[in-house]
């Protein structure tokens, strides 16, 4: 009955104006939204959440290795993100004797935290807009040099928001000692493997434990023995008392990209052309990979890596195309476009009339060249054409061999069928005429990068793959080629959204809207909550313990448990982390909720309407992934692993509890 309530409250929520719905806030700004987070169940201010004159929430938050988010939870620097976050550390540390990987690494003493190279972590120590100081002549490197002079350690950088419609500053604060503190085994960070990955029901404990060292002022400092852990001016307290269906959950993160403000066209494209192409390439390349795993365990773990990076995004973009799909996404955004002419014209807005038509016709012009970008990407760009001496020598790439010269065929092979849009390279054009076919010309290429890695064959392809890059630049008027963008595109969207501001502005409704995601510090809010899967299927957002020993299966690679998670559950021996779920006694294990994230978003802090830590975010549903275009409310979830679980983990499968004494717990 409640949950029929739920499901009913949910659909009507679908109903409201899409503005609304989902949502990735600038921190500074988060005062315009702090009315309808108190609605929703949050209790504290906005100055709780950022704050330039006292600690504040952001100061618990980083931008963890460039590229995923952590959090702080202790007075000594102890740092939480997700174990795929932390997986290139665990792997270096590991070796056949001490396999970090397979069999989890609990640091038994300060002594025994393991510094990692090159693995930085940044605060964000302040934000704030420069576009006027900009428009009156000052340069953002100017801006950036100040602002990076002002501490030690301080990196800055100017980020344009709304294709550059405004301009801030941001000043971080980057720790270069960061050291792996604690990882759970594979079997319970990555349980599930690629099977899993973007599903819900989801098992997985995706978590890992750092630590940020300091010098001894406190400041950021290159590793030394002589480093102390790093006093935070705040951490977040960890909350046991859990979530219900319903409960408000922040989070606050590093959301990588998204593209919001696309044309219809561009979505189409999505749809029914670039994610399709490259899905079709990825397949070929998985089932190769996949086949080679299969027949020997030794090219299982060496291949282990690679294919989870090629399988993540495949099963994204399949998920992305179903929800863009399903939802009418383009025919939606196609209403909005003719909309917006209507709506600015009868507004008296000047210079919009032809703003829609000229972005549809720049897409068309740059089309072709994003298409045979992104093909080249999935194909001659993912082959190397060198490799070491020491490589060639290595008896294991002699297995590897036929995989590689597999990979190297397809690329080829797809390379040849789907050039069409562009002019293919010369030179490939002229090696498969000399060889007969794609097939043919990838072994010779293959057997010269062996054989004779100086022969002018593979300088001549090499060549060739760079010149046609060099055309597509040119064509494109920009080197950062991603979201279908064009130089040109980029000042016609700028013009775009200024317009879609000014409209929102007239209705009152400006504070609606929200810049794309640009890996720089966002807060999204929702709740914890299921959603209709299928007709008649509701998937409840709470998982636990009994749902992994369910799949718990030994000859299932990514479904084979330790046995100490059997015997806990055996015994039901789960101490303080116990709880009732439908009169079973067991541990929770992720939720889903409706906060808007993104890639960058992994190893995010989800906080309750108190701004304790409930949970680590770590992915999306399968057709969430459609958010980072237009956020559904009725069907994008993301996904957490309950901070409960985490705790059962170290303190019983790690036998770590000196980590959870650093913590500060509330209930
Ligand atoms: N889908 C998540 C993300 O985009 C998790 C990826 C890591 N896990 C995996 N099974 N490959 O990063
Ligand atoms: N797993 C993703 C990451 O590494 C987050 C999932 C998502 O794309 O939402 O950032």
């Amino acid at each position: 009955m409640k949950r029929t309530l739920l499901t009913l409250l949910l659909l009507a929520a679908a109903a409201l104006p899409a503005a609304a719905d989902g949502g990735m806030w600038l921190p500074s700004l988060i005062g315009t939204r702090i009315k309808e987070m108190r609605a929703k169940g949050f209790r504290l201010t906005a100055e709780d959440i950022y704050s330039i004159n006292r600690a504040s929430m952001k100061d618990a938050v980083v931008l963890f290795d460039g590229g995923c988010t952590g959090e702080l939870v202790s007075a000594e620097g102890l740092l939480l993100t997700n174990h795929h976050c932390g997986y290139d550390a665990i792997q270096r540390h590991s070796s056949v004797e001490h396999d970090y990987l397979t069999h989890g690494f609990w640091a038994r003493s300060r002594a025994g935290e393991l510094p990692n190279e090159g693995l930085n972590v940044r605060f964000l120590v302040r934000m704030e807009e420069v576009t006027d100081r900009i428009a009156a002549g000052e340069t953002a490197d100017a801006i950036v040099a100040a602002a990076c002079a002002e501490g030690t350690g301080y990196k800055a950088s100017v980020e344009q928001m709304y294709y550059g419609n405004q301009q801030f500053l941001f000043v971080y604060e980057q720790f270069d000692d960061v050291r792996l503190v604690a990882a759970p085994p594979s079997s319970i960070g990555k349980f599930g493997g690629d099977t899993d990955n973007w599903i819900w029901p989801r098992h997985t404990g995706d978590f890992s434990v750092f630590r940020i060292y300091a010098g001894p002022d406190n400041k950021p400092a290159a590793y030394s023995p002589q480093n102390v852990p790093y006093r935070p001016k705040r951490h977040f307290a960890v909350s046991t008392r859990g979530v219900r269906e319903g409960d408000f959950t922040m989070i606050y993160g590093f959301p990588g990209n998204t593209q919001q403000y696309i044309l219809s066209d561009v979505v189409r494209y999505i749809c029914e052309t670039s994610d399709p192409m490259k899905i079709d390439i990825r397949t070929g390349r998985l089932d190769i990979i996949a086949a080679a795993q299969a027949s020997d365990p030794a090219l299982r773990i060496r291949y282990a890596a690679r294919h989870a990076r090629i399988a993540n995004a495949w099963k994204k973009w399949q998920g992305e195309v179903l929800g863009l799909t399903r939802r009418g996404i383009a025919g939606r955004k196609a209403r909005d476009e003719e909309r917006f002419v209507r709506e600015t014209a009868a507004a008296g807005f000047e210079g919009y009339d032809t703003l829609l038509a000229e972005l549809k016709e720049e897409f068309a012009r740059i089309r072709p060249y994003y298409y045979t970008h992104e093909l080249l990407s999935e194909t001659l760009r993912t082959l190397r054409f060198a490799y070491s001496d020491a490589e060639r020598r290595d008896a294991l790439f002699a297995r590897c061999e036929p995989v590689e010269r597999d990979l190297y065929r397809q690329a080829f092979r797809e390379y040849d069928a789907r050039c069409t849009e562009l002019e293919p390279i010369a030179a490939f054009r002229e090696g498969v005429a000399r060889c007969g076919t794609a097939e043919a010309y990838a072994d010779r290429i293959f057997r010269l990068v062996l054989d004779d890695p100086a022969h002018a064959e593979i300088e001549a392809l090499r060549k060739g793959i760079a010149a046609q890059l060099d055309a597509i630049v040119g064509a494109l008027g920009t080197r950062s080629l991603r979201n279908c963008n064009s130089a040109r595109m980029n000042e016609l969207y700028a013009r775009y959204v200024a317009g879609i501001r000014r409209l929102a502005a007239l209705r009152g409704e400006e504070g609606d809207l929200f810049p794309d995601a640009n890996l720089t510090l966002r807060v999204a809010y929702g709740a914890v909550a299921g959603y209709e899967y299928a007709d008649g299927e509701y998937h409840r957002p709470l998982t636990t313990v009994d749902g992994i020993i369910a799949k718990d299966n030994p000859a299932i690679y990514d479904y084979d448990i330790p046995q100490a998670l059997r015997d806990l559950h055996a015994t039901k021996e789960y101490g303080r982390w116990a709880v009732e779920v439908d009169g079973r006694r067991t541990v929770p294990v992720c939720f889903l909720a409706s906060n808007h994230t993104t890639g960058g978003n992994s190893g995010s802090p989800v906080l309750n309407g108190r701004g304790e830590l409930v949970g680590i975010n770590f992915d999306r549903t399968w057709r969430s992934t459609m958010s980072d275009i237009a956020f559904d409310p009725a069907i994008c979830r993301n996904i957490a692993v309950d901070i409960r679980y985490v705790l059962l983990v170290i303190d019983r499968i790690g036998g770590a509890g000196y980590l959870i004494d650093e913590m500060t717990l509330v209930r």
